[in-house]
């Protein structure tokens, strides 16, 4: 009579395990980066960011009239959504609009991208070829991703 509580009483323990392993992975309902273990999205995120914050952020993200963003630290939070919310949102009594008509597909290669620059760690290797920045980046955005931006005081680029 050795076998169904211990083969019940594994599958529960099992259960368990599981159970907690998927909660400490992943925090409640905080959305993940749907491309964060794509590596096309690097450069489809460095697409979005040369045509829309480069003007501010700097090429490369070196930072200008807004801070620099490769270092890996943020002082709005630096999980991915964490980006994801100040990129949406933006930051209210500064500079930084919000871009909250980006679709959410760029606004997360976006994220990808801003965070490979300063090394993800493990999920892929960063191509070490140079990134040849766009030389003049300008508005409007590349056709594949909508329609151009236009200047909205008070909304950002919309
Ligand atoms: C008009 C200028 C401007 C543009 C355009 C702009 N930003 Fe910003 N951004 C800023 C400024 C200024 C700040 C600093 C806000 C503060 O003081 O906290 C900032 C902050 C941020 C932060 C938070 C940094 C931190 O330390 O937490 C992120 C992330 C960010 N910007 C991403 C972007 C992305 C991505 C784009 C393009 C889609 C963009 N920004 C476009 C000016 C700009």
């Amino acid at each position: 009579m050795r076998s169904r509580f211990h083969i019940l009483a594994a599958q529960a323990g099992a259960l368990l395990l599981m159970t907690a392993a998927a909660a400490m992975a992943q925090p409640a309902d905080t959305p993940r980066n749907p491309f964060a273990n794509d590596p096309a999205a690097i450069a489809a995120g460095q697409k979005v960011f040369n045509s829309t914050c480069t003007a501010c952020h700097g090429v490369g993200a070196t930072g200008g009239r807004g801070p620099a963003l490769n270092s890996g630290r943020f002082s709005h939070g630096s999980g991915d959504y964490d980006l994801f919310q100040t990129i949406r949102t933006g930051v209210p009594g500064t500079q930084m609009p919000s871009f909250g008509a980006l679709p959410a597909d760029d606004v997360w290669r976006a994220v990808t991208y801003i965070k490979s620059l300063a090394g993800r760690g493990g999920a892929f290797t960063i191509d070490p070829t140079p990134v040849t920045a766009d030389p003049s980046p300008s508005y409007p955005v590349e056709d594949d991703y909508g329609p151009p931006l236009e200047w909205e005081p008070g909304w950002g680029w919309v």
